[in-house]
């Protein structure tokens, strides 16, 4: 279906792509996996016209195709849903599923719109403003805007790195049914289990390289494609040890706001709490209560420092960190070199009188963070040229770089390889260890498995359990427990804490 082959890309001195090349096959799903930099996502930007390969070609059925423009490859049938998500925020969920549609009627959109939107689950009414959506919904919406163009070749930059499970396995089974229909589908995730599970042939990317190309995933197992991604086998996990530090901790009492009722917990220093629920069930409402963008309408909110935040800059300035997954919206300033961005928290609190502090050491302390991270890229570029992974650390490293004396964590290794993920859990239980408490959410119950001393279960507005030592499964039951009960019952007291 599609073939390319040879692409070359160099962006100054970095080579993204280096004789890469890749082939889909109708009705087939074709993994790609590889590091955060790679160059899966230059690949991607490739096939969909928004980059110009510097050599390489690229046929489908057999033509040799130039994709100059998005629209050009639109016109080919390449869809593409890209990792750092394009939704207009402020349109509403029909514009952004017609981007160019200027001749049917509201009411005939939505009709076509339906059908889709139910096969995704995508709940979010078709005039609600982008902007105010959780991201999970956004990056649906995005999948649903490809699905509509009604695609040959549908390519998934990392899909699922904000959806809950049983939006991965709804996805998964709408893949399933578009190859079936003859569609050829390029996925691409750090879920390295989900690509062995819906694709049939895995391509590896290394250093811009494709060093496995087209293997049958049956073929393969997943200690081996760890192997070829990384170029050696995988270092072994450090478990979390118990907090032993006794500093400041944080305190919740009774915190009701109109997404909380009587929220009350306790987090001490070392330890690394997890928050967990179904959307909108209240574990992330209580990180805005925590930074002050929320107040409470009653209850009392207790930081580490003994301040009540009353805002997000004094919340900050009081050493609240709270690293966010949705990098663009919360995270970064892409405009900016990584290396401005790198110590933007810590500048913000030292130059409260106005001035920043001078460029020689802001840059020496980036330097340091990067190397903490292995963030390898060139630091005055822009952070836009990053690559989403090292995006996603450099929105960590910044934290970091303020010294915080509590850290909220919502998705923080979102869209990061397998060795970064450990890299990144090391630097989040090295927090933890120097005294100070982490709340932690994640759409990745395995992340909260292996980092978190105890999880919270949060259902509408409340905590409902208390699990320690809890696998995957038993978050997943405590989430979703009593669903079947109409949700108008009298609030109790937690049921177990
Ligand atoms: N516009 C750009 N300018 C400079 N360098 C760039 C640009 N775009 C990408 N790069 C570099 O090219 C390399 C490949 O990036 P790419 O985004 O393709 O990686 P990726 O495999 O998608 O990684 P991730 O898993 O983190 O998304 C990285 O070193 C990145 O920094
Ligand atoms: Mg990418």
């Amino acid at each position: 279906m599609l073939t390319a082959t040879g692409l070359t890309k160099h962006f100054g001195g970095v080579v993204a792509l280096d004789d890469a090349g890749i082939e889909l096959v109708s009705g087939q799903v074709h993994g790609l996996v590889g590091e955060n930099g790679a160059g899966k996502s230059t690949l991607v930007k490739i096939l969909c016209g928004v980059l110009r390969p510097d050599a390489g070609t690229i046929t489908i059925e057999n033509h040799p195709v130039r994709l100059t423009d998005a629209r050009r490859a639109a016109a080919h049938g390449v869809a593409v849903v890209s990792q750092e998500l394009m939704t207009f925020g402020d349109l509403i969920v029909l514009e952004n599923l017609f981007p160019h549609n200027r001749m049917a009627g509201k009411r005939e959109l939505a009709r076509r719109a339906a059908p889709v939107l139910a096969e995704l689950g995508l709940s979010a009414p078709p005039h609600a403003r982008v902007g105010t959506l959780p991201l999970a919904d956004r990056q649906l919406l995005e999948i649903c805007r490809a699905l509509l163009q009604e695609p040959r070749i549908l390519v998934l930059d990392e899909p699922t790195s904000t959806l809950p499970r049983e939006a991965v396995a709804r996805l998964e089974q709408t893949i399933r049914g578009l190859a079936k229909r003859g569609l050829a589908v390029l996925y691409i995730s750090h879920y390295l289990e989900d690509v062995m599970r819906i694709a049939q042939r895995v391509t590896v990317l290394r250093n811009g390289r494709t060093v496995l190309t087209g293997r049958e995933t049956t073929k393969v197992s997943l200690g081996s494609l760890v192997e070829a991604m990384l170029g050696e086998a995988i270092p072994p996990t450090t478990p979390t040890r118990r907090p032993t530090s006794n500093g400041p901790a944080l305190h919740l009492t009774d915190v009701t706001t109109p997404h909380l009722h009587k929220v009350s917990l306790t987090a001490t220093a070392g330890e690394i709490v997890g928050l967990a629920g179904l959307q909108g069930a209240g574990h992330l409402a209580v990180f805005d209560v925590i930074c002050g963008r929320k107040h409470p309408t009653s209850g009392q909110v207790t930081l580490p420092s003994g301040t009540t935040p009353r805002s997000f800059r004094q919340a900050v300035a009081a050493g609240v960190a709270y690293i966010s997954g949705d990098r663009k919206a919360r995270g970064l300033m892409l405009d900016r070199p990584v290396w401005e961005n790198l110590t933007a928290v810590r500048s913000l609190g030292l130059g409260r009188d106005g001035a920043l502090p001078p460029r020689r050491p802001r840059q020496a302390r980036a330097q340091t963070q990067a190397t903490k991270l292995r963030i390898s890229s060139d630091l005055t570029l822009p952070a836009s040229a990053l690559s989403g992974g090292n995006q996603q650390k450099t929105v960590l490293g910044k934290w970091l770089d303020a010294a915080p004396t509590l850290a909220l964590l919502d998705d923080p290794t979102r869209g990061v390889d397998v060795r970064a993920r450990l890299e990144v859990h090391d630097l989040i239980r090295d927090l933890a260890e120097s005294g100070r408490p982490v709340l932690i959410a994640s759409s990745d119950l395995t992340e909260l498995t292996e980092l978190c001393h105890r999880v919270l279960i949060f259902q509408h507005g409340q905590i409902t359990a208390e699990l320690t030592d809890a696998t995957e499964q038993d978050l997943s039951l405590a989430m979703n427990a009593g669903f079947a009960r109409p949700t108008n019952t009298k609030r109790n007291a937690p049921r177990q804490r």
